[in-house]
């Protein structure tokens, strides 16, 4: 049962990957630029990127940084990573503890928590507890634009992959919940986006990316307004919601 499931995982990923590295919104530089400037990055900063992927977060701190670790679950993932000198990385679960307590000054996670189904509490402690203290916890995950849309916003994603769908107190309250301070979230919309760039860089087979296409397009109104929906030569553009916290030790 537990290699049937670690198998689906790496499959699941296997296919993102290929693809990971031309989603626009995983390389939209206001989204990159805010994160970098929540992280407020020392060049003495030693950092651990939690679910690192291809590594884009990773690529963007290293300059402003000592070094960084990009751990992450899935090898196809790392594998379609760019490397820079002072950047390391490591097949990892983070519910595997490999770090001593208190090594890093600043834990990262971009889009991860969301896939983190089974033990996410136990993964936000982990963070937690390999952050110096004084050290900081920078994450971000995309959300519903409304509570009004939260349903259409789970059903779409149900026929993408299994995940966990957030609200801001619930990202609060993990960070809350591990022991954060000061915690800070701030709201940053990625307007006009496009729907086939996802669907066309999501590792879904055709039938789903048509689905999710059409969930868009036969939308009722409400969702479109929320969403700001347009149609435009054959793609619909949408504001997607991004939320990026951060909490100090
Ligand atoms: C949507 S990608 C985000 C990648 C990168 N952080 C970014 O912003 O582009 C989510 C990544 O989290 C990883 N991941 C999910 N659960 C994990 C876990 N428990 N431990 C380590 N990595 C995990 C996945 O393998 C995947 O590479």
């Amino acid at each position: 049962m537990k290699a049937n499931k670690q198998n689906c995982y790496s499959k699941f990923w296997k296919k993102r990957a290929e693809r990971y590295n031309a989603l626009e919104w995983a390389n939209h530089q206001s989204y990159l630029n805010a994160f970098a400037q929540a992280g407020d990055f020392k060049k003495t900063d030693i950092v651990l990127d939690v679910g690192t992927g291809t590594g884009i977060v990773a690529h963007v701190i290293s300059p402003r940084v000592k070094q960084v670790i990009g751990l992450d679950k899935s090898q196809d993932m790392l594998e379609h990573s760019n490397w820079y000198e002072n950047m390391y990385f490591i097949r990892r679960d983070i519910l595997n503890p490999i770090f001593k307590d208190g090594v890093f000054d600043k834990v990262t996670a971009r889009q991860v928590f969301h896939h983190i189904l089974e033990g996410t509490q136990e993964a936000m402690d982990e963070c937690y507890r390999v952050l110096k203290s004084g050290g900081k916890m920078i994450f971000s995950e995309g959300i519903p634009p409304s509570e009004e849309v939260k349903e259409d916003y789970i059903k779409i994603f149900k026929l993408k992959e299994k995940r966990l769908t957030f609200m801001e107190e619930d990202l609060i309250a993990l960070m809350e919940k591990a022991g954060f301070k000061n915690i800070k979230l701030n709201v940053l919309w990625l307007r006009r986006m496009s729907v086939k760039n996802w669907l066309i860089n999501s590792g879904l087979p055709q039938s789903t990316q048509d689905k999710i296409f059409k969930l868009h397009v036969n939308a009722a109104d409400y969702f479109k307004k929320v969403y700001n929906l347009t149609e435009n030569g054959g793609d619909c553009l949408i504001d997607m919601k991004m939320v990026i916290l951060e909490g100090e030790k």
